[in-house]
């Protein structure tokens, strides 16, 4: 994998994606909303591509002819952390780079809490999973609230944690976890909860990817997942999720 696009590379996950990325030797382009703030945040290998989730501008450019996408944006609403990967996929003109998105655990349960972006989130995961092109999707749990010594990271699916129980994963291994599955065949198609467990880091994350059960490709879900389902979800994101499956050139 040569060029990798960062979206949300300024942000607290976005950074250490883009450190890990540059440390398995790829090419990072970052989607930015500020070049010059993003210049003060980022290394100078990246190359920096103006830009905004929100309005789609810049995308098509920042995506032109990239091998892989993290995504790890986070916004107040809907307008970017659901309409912002639409526009993404949109944006991609049938391209199928492999794509690590970040949302969060508890997705799968209709919530009001947090403005209902965990609905949104779950609903944007539904479009990448229908879009076709080789993805993997973490949901990590509550930033930084694990202990000193849970320096392993820990796979789940089903996502049975309510999200009020603050089970915790370090920013670390939640950028380590992104750019493993952007470069593992075994995390294909697949979607994780992830936490931190008592011991040391993992070396060889190969062998938990392979361990993981694929997803729900006919309710395009997360494997294992038993929340809402794709028919329980509004008509315009059921919509959304045809016009997405017509996108990619086959
Ligand atoms: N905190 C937790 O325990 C926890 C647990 C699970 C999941 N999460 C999720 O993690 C996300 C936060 O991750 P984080 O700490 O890395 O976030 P962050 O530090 O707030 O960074 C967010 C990133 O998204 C970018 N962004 C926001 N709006 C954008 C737009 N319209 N166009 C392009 N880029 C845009 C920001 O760019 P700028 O620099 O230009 O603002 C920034 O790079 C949230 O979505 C949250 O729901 C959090």
């Amino acid at each position: 994998m040569t060029t990798v696009l960062s979206i949300g590379a300024t942000g607290s996950i976005g950074r250490l994606v883009v450190d890990e990325l540059l440390a398995h030797g790829a090419s990072v382009r970052a989607l930015v909303r500020d070049e010059a703030r993003a210049r003060t945040i980022l290394p100078d290998a990246v190359a920096l591509v103006s830009g905004d989730l929100a309005s789609g501008e810049g995308l098509v450019a920042a995506l032109a002819g990239v091998d892989g996408i993290v995504l790890t944006h986070g916004g107040d609403d809907r307008t970017v952390d659901y309409d912002g990967v639409l526009r993404v996929l949109k944006a991609l003109d049938g391209a199928t780079p492999r794509i690590a998105l970040m949302t969060s655990m508890g997705v799968t349960r209709e919530t009001s809490s947090w403005g209902g972006i965990m609905n949104w989130k779950r609903r944007a995961e539904r479009l990448v999973r229908a879009y076709g092109a080789p993805y993997t999707i973490v949901r990590p749990g509550w930033f930084e609230y694990q202990s000193a010594t849970q320096n392993a990271v820990l796979f789940e699916q089903g996502d049975g944690t309510e999200v009020t129980n603050r089970r915790g994963v370090a920013r670390s291994q939640i950028a380590k976890t992104l750019v493993e599955a952007l470069f593992s065949p075994g995390a294909e198609g697949k979607t994780i909860e992830l936490f931190a467990q008592e011991g040391d880091l993992q070396g060889d994350f190969e062998p938990l990817f392979a361990a993981l059960l694929p997803d729900d490709e006919a309710g395009l879900a997360g494997g294992g997942d038993h929340g809402v389902g794709l028919e329980d979800e509004p008509q315009e994101v059921r919509d959304d999720v045809e016009a997405v499956r017509g996108l990619r050139k086959v």
